[in-house]
């Protein structure tokens, strides 16, 4: 190489129109540059170790699409030589939040910084949706694509509006792999959803190893709806999952449902019925109908156990302890033992969440309450000093139909398109609730009738990324035709991420036709 003769950069010229942003962040001014990245571009960080992780992060992705691996340097972060900077700073970015980050873009630098590494994790994923469509695609698979890289030159300033953005997986109807866990929070995370709820034990199957009590997944979780064959997580598994979601700033919530949608539990152990026989397995759909036995001690030894092992290899804070549907269980008993858990799972350091049902019991101080289907069962709760998750039925369950045509899903709670997942205010859900109450929002996807990765994707996408911009971006904000757009722009990446998503016909208007599936 001729020392002093530079290399001039590539040109390019990208216009922010060319990209779509979801969900839509708050502050957005473009300046008409472009940064362009390729293979000689250095990556520069603060020294530390998020902002590392995060730089790693994209060099990996880059790797992964276009071959080449930019070298990353932990120094000069505040030189302006050109480069790309990632970074905590001491001040705060703008807003305190601690998901707060500030992304821009010129022809000389790219500049990632935030003041908490849950900030570098959240405006990673608004810088990879600045790159071109092809930052999805593995080279290994589609061969070598355009490899100098865009970036439209842009200022954002960006915080959430709710700090809970929630996605449920119901692990126990169906159960689903390691590896399908992993890629269900890689979607979410480019949403900057931060909580992943997993729904671990249910009527038809119980789907996590518990060590002091083993029969648990060896008779419990052999068993699906429809027989459809089981499936559990080991702890390792388990570990494996936190461990990725960790990485990528999502918190798991472990979901133990009780003391009805017990029956998987209670078909392994026959001391956990008050008979002392214990039921069969259970592959039906109805629910209602199962009750841990309530006037028991081993009853809370059992659960001591299994929250504790649980409590154990999770770094959240949340335990879920479901209280939904609790028919079989008489109200006096319910509230028994309602109280009782919360000591149980507060006594393992962990603050407890319930479907709003557990309202009709005394509820402790930091519980939290989680709306699915009863204003007024939640605004009880609320009263009772509880904060709240919002999933009402008929606009976040996944599982519902989108009309009465889709192929699978339930319709108990309506048909949900997608304009009607985005379409709704959650300050109007509850009448007596403010929004300091809430706590976010969460989208569950119960699995009576998913079976496949393909029809997970058929029920979530895309009505999981309306339910992303609900929850992060300012509600003054929100707009049908602006998201409708970006989301039409949108889904050649969903494409070419293999994402088998429902082809809603909304979406297909006479300017970008495509074939209904
Ligand atoms: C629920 O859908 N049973 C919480």
């Amino acid at each position: 190489m001729l020392l002093g003769c530079k290399e001039p950069i590539p040109k390019l010229d990208v216009s922010l129109d060319e990209r779509s942003l979801i969900p839509l962040p708050r502050k957005i001014t473009p300046n008409g540059q472009t940064f362009v990245i390729y293979e000689k571009t250095k990556v520069y960080t603060s020294t530390d170790t998020a902002a590392v992780a995060i730089a790693k992060q994209l060099i990996d992705k880059i790797q992964t699409a276009y071959g080449y691996e930019l070298p990353l340097l932990e120094e000069g972060y505040a030189t302006d030589a050109y480069g790309i900077y990632i970074g905590l700073t001491s001040n705060t970015v703008g807003n305190p939040n601690r998901e707060a980050y500030h992304l821009k873009s010129t022809s000389q630098q790219l500049r990632l910084t935030a003041h908490h590494s849950s900030g570098l994790s959240r405006g990673i994923q608004t810088l990879y949706q600045l790159l071109p469509d092809s930052i999805v695609n593995n080279i290994t698979a589609t061969g070598p694509s355009a490899s100098v890289l865009g970036v439209p030159g842009v200022e954002i300033k960006d915080y959430p509006n709710f700090a809970y953005r929630g996605a449920m997986l119901d692990v126990a109807r169906h159960f689903f792999t390691v590896a399908q866990v992993k890629r269900f929070i890689d979607l979410m995370g480019q949403y900057k959803l931060n909580v992943l709820h997993l729904h671990l034990a249910d009527d038809q199957g119980w789907r996590i190893h518990i060590k002091s009590w083993p029969k648990l997944t060896q008779i419990g979780g052999s068993s699906s709806v429809g027989d459809q064959g089981g499936g559990f997580f080991t702890q390792d598994d388990y570990k494996e999952i936190i461990n990725y979601a960790m990485a990528r700033d999502i918190t798991i919530i472990p979901e133990i449902d009780m003391p009805g949608h017990t029956n998987a539990a209670l078909a392994s152990y026959p001391e956990l019925n008050c008979d002392g026989i214990a039921p069969k397995l259970y592959t039906g759909m109805k629910v209602g109908f199962s009750s841990l036995c309530v006037q028991k001690e081993r009853t809370y030894e059992f659960l001591d156990d299994v929250i504790g092992e649980i409590a154990a290899l999770t770094p959240g804070p949340y335990f879920h302890i479901g209280g939904d549907e609790s028919h079989a269980t008489s109200k006096k008993d319910y509230i028994y033992f309602i109280e009782r858990v919360q000591n149980i799972v507060k006594a393992h350091g962990k603050r407890v969440i319930g479907w709003e049902d557990i309202a009709a019991a005394p509820l402790t101080e930091g519980t939290i309450i989680q709306h699915w289907t009863n204003p007024d069962t939640a605004s009880l709760g609320i009263r009772k000093g509880a904060k709240v998750i919002l999933s009402p039925a008929a606009k976040t369950y996944l599982d519902m139909k989108y009309d009465k045509d889709s192929r699978i899903g339930l319709t108990w709670a309506g048909t949900t398109a997608i304009d009607s997942a985005y379409l709704w205010k959650p300050l109007e859900v509850l009448t007596t609730v403010s929004k300091a109450h809430i706590l976010g929002i969460e989208s569950p996807l119960w699995t009576e009738t998913v079976v496949t990765t393909s029809d997970m994707d058929y029920l979530v996408f895309p009505r999981l990324i309306a339910h992303a911009e609900l929850g992060w971006s300012k509600s003054s904000d929100l707009s049908w035709p602006s998201f409708k757009q970006r989301l039409q722009q949108h889904l050649q990446r969903l494409d070419m991420m293999g994402v088998d998503y429902y082809k809603a016909p909304q979406l297909f208007t006479a300017s970008n036709a495509s074939p209904q599936k």
